[in-house]
Parts: C-alpha cells; structure tokens; sequence
C-alpha cells in the first residue's frame, strides 16, 4: 500500500507563466514530487472562461506543461496532465455545484474582483471555484499548493467536500487542505503591485535575456537620487531580488543600498543578471522541449491516464450514491 499523502495543483492556461506563477505555486509544487503522490494540471477548461481561441489556448497549454517538464518535474514522479483531457471532471463540478450555496460563489474574491472591474461575467467565471472544488476534490487530494490568491478558492472547496459528505457519507471526499509558503505569499510586480497578468506588471519566466533585461529595467521605484541612502525593504526590486537571490547576495545588496552611491539602476542591473543566471538552465531545457510538440503530449496523454485511474474511484461512488447511471447489478455479464 501505498500511504504517501496526494498533492494536487493546477495553473490556468491564459498567457506566459510569470515569475509570480514560477515562486508562488510551480517550484513549490514540483518541491513535493519526492514526498508526495503529485497531481499537477494545465487548467485548460478555467482558461476557456476568458480565452475563446483555439490556437491560443492549445499554445498556452502546451507552454505551461514545458515550463513544469524544463523547471524539473519528473513525470516517472508526479503525473503531469491537461485539465480538458479528463472530461469526467465537469460530471463532477455539476455534481457539486447541486451542493453549493449560490451565496458562496457570490463571496469569493474572483467573482467579486471581476464585477468590481465591471468585467464581462459568464456563467463559467461565477462557477469557476465549483470547478475548482471538482478538479481538487474528484483526485482525492490532501494538499493543494497554491499562491496565497487561490487560498479561498481551496477553502470553498472544502466547504462544498463537507457538505456531500455530511449527505452522502464521509467516505465520499478526501477535504483538502491549502498549502501557501510562508516566504513567497505575495510576489510584486513591476509596479509593487501583486504580480497578476491582469495588472500587465509581470516579468515572464523565459523571456529571452534581453528582454528580460528590458523588463526588469521597468521596474517602478523612487525618485532617490545616486548618492542617496536607501532602503532595500522598501524596494520593489529588492523584494524581487530577495525571492531568487541567495543570502550573501543579499545581504551585500542590502549594505549598497544603505551605504548609499548606488543607483536604482545599478540595482535593476544587479537583479538582471542574478535571474538570468538562474533562468538559464531551465530556459535551455524549455527551448529545446518546446520544439517537441508530439513529446509533450505524450507525457500529457500519460499523465491522463494515470489521473483517470484515480478519478473513476472518486466518480463512481458519487454517482452510486447519487442514484445516477445504471445499477451495477443490472449490467450484462459476459
Ligand atoms: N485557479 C487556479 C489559477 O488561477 C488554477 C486552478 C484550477 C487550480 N483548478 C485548480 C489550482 C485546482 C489548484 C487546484 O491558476
């Protein structure tokens, strides 16, 4: 038997993954490959709710499960997959969405956030933590690593699990947990925003070293002058730099800006090239992994497999308990 405990994570497939995506869920998430039973997903259905072009949303996907393959997840480990290649997880979210509150969704930041911007809402975008719940909820997963954004969205998922299993029984759903990392709870933007493609203030996490350079020199900060006294905590990059850097490069950062005679830019600079450095590696392996198209659907058409093993357990009680489909005792024997 096998008692290792489920971590299960997905990332929606709308744009390039950012740097916000590479320290707040994917690193983590592929951390726990060596403790855990992994699931991990291109959450292609919650891109549809914004993003209607075919050739866009197959790229999207096909980038982010390079990004996973390049950063290091192994896919002997963890089960790498593509959201839409399970359809059996929408059976799942009607289900649940027949156990949650409308008063519920009406709550949750997502929904709110996207009224507030006075964005265009479609039935998907209100039910997107129903889908949600399901894709955590149908793999039996103990943990969820997330960003601290989705942390309310696992707790909706939670709430839903409880209530089908106070119904149908505790044997039904595993309830999950959130698991956010302490150090990277919010990850800026250019602007000192949260980093967020909705804001446009993200830094891509293979950019070409150019550009990536380009960006960083974007960066929003005071207007202190060279000589100036400065304070890194205070900093939009040092925040970032703090993220990726190690501590002797941090701290010797930190006494430039205290010393003072040291520009902003001489400190964008330094950023640059401590990312490019530790890109490197892994923008190698990703430029090479994505002129393989046909091998990184393999991996996905596997990883589909292994997750509908697991899905066929959770799906067949529910609808047993349901009353849905027909009755086992019923079906033709051959
Ligand atoms: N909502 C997440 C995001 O925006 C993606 C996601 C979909 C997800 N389903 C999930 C994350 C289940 C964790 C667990 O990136």
């Amino acid at each position: 038997m096998n008692a290792k405990k489920r971590a299960l994570s997905g990332i929606k497939s709308t744009g390039s993954p950012h740097l916000g995506n590479l320290l707040g869920m994917i690193l983590p998430a592929i951390e726990l490959q060596h403790n855990y039973d992994c699931l991990y997903f291109i959450a292609d259905y919650h891109a549809l709710t914004s993003q209607h072009n075919a050739d866009e949303i197959r790229k999207n996907s096909l980038e982010l499960a390079a990004t996973f393959l390049a950063l290091g997840l192994d896919p002997e480990k963890a089960i790498l997959f593509r959201q839409s290649d399970l359809p059996e997880v929408t059976e799942l979210a009607w289900i649940l969405s027949c156990f949650t509150p409308q008063g519920l969704l009406e709550r949750a930041h997502s929904y709110k956030d996207a009224r507030e911007k006075n964005k265009e809402i479609n039935h998907g975008v209100f039910a997107y933590p129903v889908l949600m719940a399901a894709d955590i909820l149908l793999y039996g997963s103990h943990i969820v690593p997330v960003g601290k954004d989705q942390k309310q969205h696992v707790e909706i998922a939670r709430d839903i699990a409880s209530k089908v299993n106070n119904t149908w029984g505790d044997d039904c759903l595993v309830l999950p947990e959130a698991q956010i990392k302490e150090e990277v709870q919010t990850i800026i933007g250019l602007d000192g925003q949260k980093m967020s493609k909705s804001y446009g203030n993200t830094i891509e996490i293979f950019l070409e070293t150019k550009k990536l350079r380009k960006k960083i020199m974007k960066i929003v900060t005071d207007s202190k002058g060279i000589e100036e006294i400065k304070d890194p905590s205070n900093c939009n990059v040092f925040k970032i730099f703090k993220l990726i850097a190690n501590s002797e490069e941090q701290k010797e950062l930190a006494d430039r800006y205290k010393n003072g005679g040291m520009g902003y830019g001489e400190a964008k600079q330094r950023l640059y090239e401590v990312l490019d450095a530790y890109l490197q590696e892994p923008r190698e392996r990703y430029n090479d992994l994505i002129r393989q198209e046909g091998k990184i659907e393999k991996i996905l058409f596997e990883g589909a497999k292994k997750a509908r093993t697991i899905a066929s357990i959770t799906l067949g009680t529910l609808r047993e308990r349901a009353g849905l489909g027909p009755r086992e005792k019923y079906l033709q024997k051959k």
